[in-house]
């Protein structure tokens, strides 16, 4: 950027400054024509580049890739950054040079709205996945804007709720993919939430927006308001908030500017948020322009393409996204002409590829899976199709499926159930499905069903399938995806990016979802996802990274850098991954740290018994090995300790009585530590298919780690 900001903040007049403190309109920044500062045109989502449109009648069309929680389950960064450079290719052709995206809030409990958007239940998952989402987009030319920081993991009464937790878990689980994404991607922007955390809305918070992402996190990009979020008080002219969305302005604009006047705020603070709008532009090269110059972008026609090259790569990234839950060597589907397949349910002739709300994006086409399967089976094998609503087309999918080699049963959910602005009332399937399921499963033994949704799904009805796959809104070519997968063109490379439980019931949230009186209590603090099923040793219907192959493979055993790891170093673990089958498949190798000794002791502090810190995704041909390097930096050993500033004075007015039992450690200052002790490397398929257990002494220090560091 060869800007001279400063100057350009100095050449600005008040009214400028706090003019570019809220947008103009729906997608765009407030010009300053007299200094050629143009405008900035913004746009949805996470699956696609929506475009310049309030209503989704009237979007143009675009690429629709898949949605967050498939990217989550395929576990490749690389594939991520391929999909997000996608769609920020079609926000430039929509005129935009901001993408509102990627969600990383967590998938803290299965009914959330937006679980479909989000990556995983997981904090590190996402937070590799959302930076690689990131690079990819702003390797473009666009922004990327991470959001919704923080807490938005409920759509009931989201603009008024309160996400309530303490510091720890927010620190450890919540704000670490937003930590990522501006410390390992760089993100240029990012969106507060709706939500209150803690009783009050984020951009009124110093504490998150200027001490914890500018102060600790260096964070000197846009901070922006998601869309007509709660009136901002005047506390946020003095936060790092930087943005009101959309125009025209309410609380920021010209009644900041009034409240400077007033001297109820602080010019410098305006100054401030006119630089970080203006520093964007800069870095997305809208300031080299001469002074005067038409603003750019605010006109901008929308002119999407549609490229075959984008159709192949989805359609790689959604059989990459697909998780096999369940094969009893039905799949992949090999039938002898003449042969015959049912492909039964709601949601066969067209699965769904995204969810609702503003992630919903207009596709440039829609695939029907009858016409992809038919194309996939080959000569002499018919693929008839049965709906399978109501009794009469039950009964009619059960004859089909009695009378064909192999059924293929395709529910689930869609972008009604499944959107931004409202929650689900229950994992069930909807009305009628199971029962479809059910009796299809029990006319023919060779049942595939396929579960098209962006969250778990009570899947009880599938008890009698040959095989399960999991479909997580996989975008604009599933269809094909599915088609390929069930023959075997394809493999299923997706491993689950969130924990399938038995009922809600054994959830983490379970009674704190979606919270009361305006308040959601994280009660389960740390222990969100597998962290919880496994501390409480419950059994769950599929675990976390669970995912089958077409072909196996063997983890070789591993090597580790060292047996003694010092305060503040890093280690490496070494294996050898060969795919032991007779085709090719990928492999994604999962390392998990658990903490020494019993978590939850007297005096102790809790700790979950295994978390992700690492892992790889390998593709091999039959045969074929190769190496595998997992690096784990400190921060991997580490919990985030409050401190106890109040144990010192406590302590001088404790009775002198010896029995003062067991104590804990008392901190005084916060930050990352790292206990001392005998921590094991937990190498494996899935958070419950461990192949190798390593153990390594690592030292423990009185001082907090060095705050650059990330976990993995
Ligand atoms: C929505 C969403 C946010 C989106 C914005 C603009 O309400 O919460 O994710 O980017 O408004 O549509």
């Amino acid at each position: 950027m060869s800007v001279d900001l400063d100057r350009l903040v100095a050449a600005l007049r008040p009214e400028e400054r706090a003019a570019l403190t809220a947008g103009a309109d729906m997608w765009t920044t407030v010009p300053i024509e007299r200094l050629g500062i143009p405008a900035l045109r913004m746009s949805d989502g996470p699956i696609g580049a929506r475009g310049a449109t309030a209503d989704h009648q009237s979007l143009t069309p675009s690429v629709a890739v898949p949605c967050g929680a498939a990217l989550g389950a395929s576990w490749d960064p690389a594939l991520v950054a391929e999909a997000s450079a996608i769609v920020a290719r079609q926000a430039l052709e929509k005129g935009a040079r901001v993408l509102l995206a990627p969600t990383v809030n967590l998938q803290r409990h299965p009914l959330w709205g937006r679980n479909f958007e989000a990556f995983s239940e997981d904090p590190l998952l996402s937070g590799v996945l959302a930076s690689a989402y990131i690079e990819g987009v702003q390797d473009e030319g666009v922004a990327a804007t991470v959001k919704h920081l923080v807490c938005n993991e409920t759509e009931f009464e989201r603009y008024t709720s309160s996400s309530d937790l303490d510091e720890r878990t927010l620190r450890e689980l919540y704000l670490l993919p937003f930590e990522f994404a501006v410390r390992r991607a760089g993100v240029l922007a990012l969106m507060t939430s709706y939500n209150r955390v803690n009783g009050r809305h984020v951009p009124d918070q110093a504490r998150l927006v200027t001490e914890i992402l500018r102060g600790e996190w260096g964070f000197d990009g846009v901070v922006m308001t998601d869309w007509w979020a709660m009136t901002i008080t005047e506390e946020a002219g003095e936060t790092g908030l930087d943005l009101e969305m959309p125009g025209p302005a309410r609380s920021f604009g010209p009644a900041l500017a009034g409240a400077v006047e007033a001297g109820r705020v602080d010019e410098r603070h305006v100054a401030e948020k006119a630089r970080h709008v203006l520093g964007l532009l800069g870095r997305l090269g809208l300031l080299d322009g001469a002074a005067g110059e038409p603003a750019a972008g605010a006109t901008a026609e929308e002119h999407p393409q549609d490229r075959p090259e984008d159709r192949a790569a989805l359609r790689r990234a959604a059989a990459d996204s697909l998780v096999l839950l369940r094969n009893d060597g039905v799949l992949p589907l090999e039938l002898a002409a003449p042969a015959g397949v049912a492909l039964i349910g709601p949601r066969a002739l067209h699965p769904p590829i995204l969810g609702g709300g503003s992630a919903k994006v207009r596709p440039h086409y829609r695939l029907s899976l009858l016409e992809a399967l038919r194309a996939a089976v080959g000569a002499g094998v018919e693929v008839e199709h049965e709906e399978g609503a109501g009794e009469a087309g039950i009964e009619r999918a059960v004859a089909l499926a009695g009378r064909s080699d192999a059924a293929v049963v395709v529910v689930g959910t869609d972008e009604v159930i499944e959107s931004e602005g409202h929650d689900r009332i229950s994992m069930a399937l909807p009305a009628g499905q199971d029962e479809l399921v059910e009796r299809v499963c029990r006319a023919n033994g060779r049942t595939v069903v396929v579960v098209t949704s962006g969250a778990p799904i009570a899947l009880d009805s599938a008890t009698g399938a040959a095989a399960v796959i999991q479909s997580f809104f996989g975008g604009q070519e599933v269809a094909h995806a599915l088609a390929d997968v069930i023959t075997g063109r394809s493999e299923p490379g997706g491993r689950l990016p969130v924990t399938l439980p038995l009922r809600l019931e054994d959830t983490p949230a379970y009674g704190n979802f979606p919270g009361e009186s305006s308040h959601v209590r994280y009660s389960e603090g740390l222990l969100v996802g597998y962290r919880w099923y496994e501390a409480r040793r419950l059994a769950v219907a599929y675990p976390f990274g669970h995912g089958l192959s077409y072909t196996s493979f063997e983890l070789g055993a591993p090597s580790c850098s060292t047996d003694r790891l010092e305060q503040g170093d890093a280690l490496r673990v070494e294996l050898t991954v060969r795919n032991t089958g007779q085709r090719a498949g990928s492999e994604v190798v999962q390392c998990y740290v658990a903490p020494p000794g019993e978590t939850g002791r007297p005096g102790g502090r809790l700790r979950a018994p295994k978390e992700l810190r690492a892992f790889a995704k390998v593709r091999l041909e039959a045969g074929e090995s190769t190496g595998v390097v997992l690096e784990l930096g400190p921060r991997a050993f580490a919990y985030y300790d409050v401190a106890d500033t109040e144990w010192p004075e406590l302590v001088a007015r404790r009775p002198p009585t010896g029995d003062q039992g067991e104590q804990a450690l008392h901190r005084s200052r916060p930050g990352w530590y790292v206990e001392g002790g005998r921590y094991a490397l937990l190498i494996g398929r899935s958070s419950a298919d461990i192949a190798h257990r390593l153990e390594v002494d690592v030292a423990g220090g009185d001082e907090p780690l060095d705050a650059a560091t990330l976990p993995g």
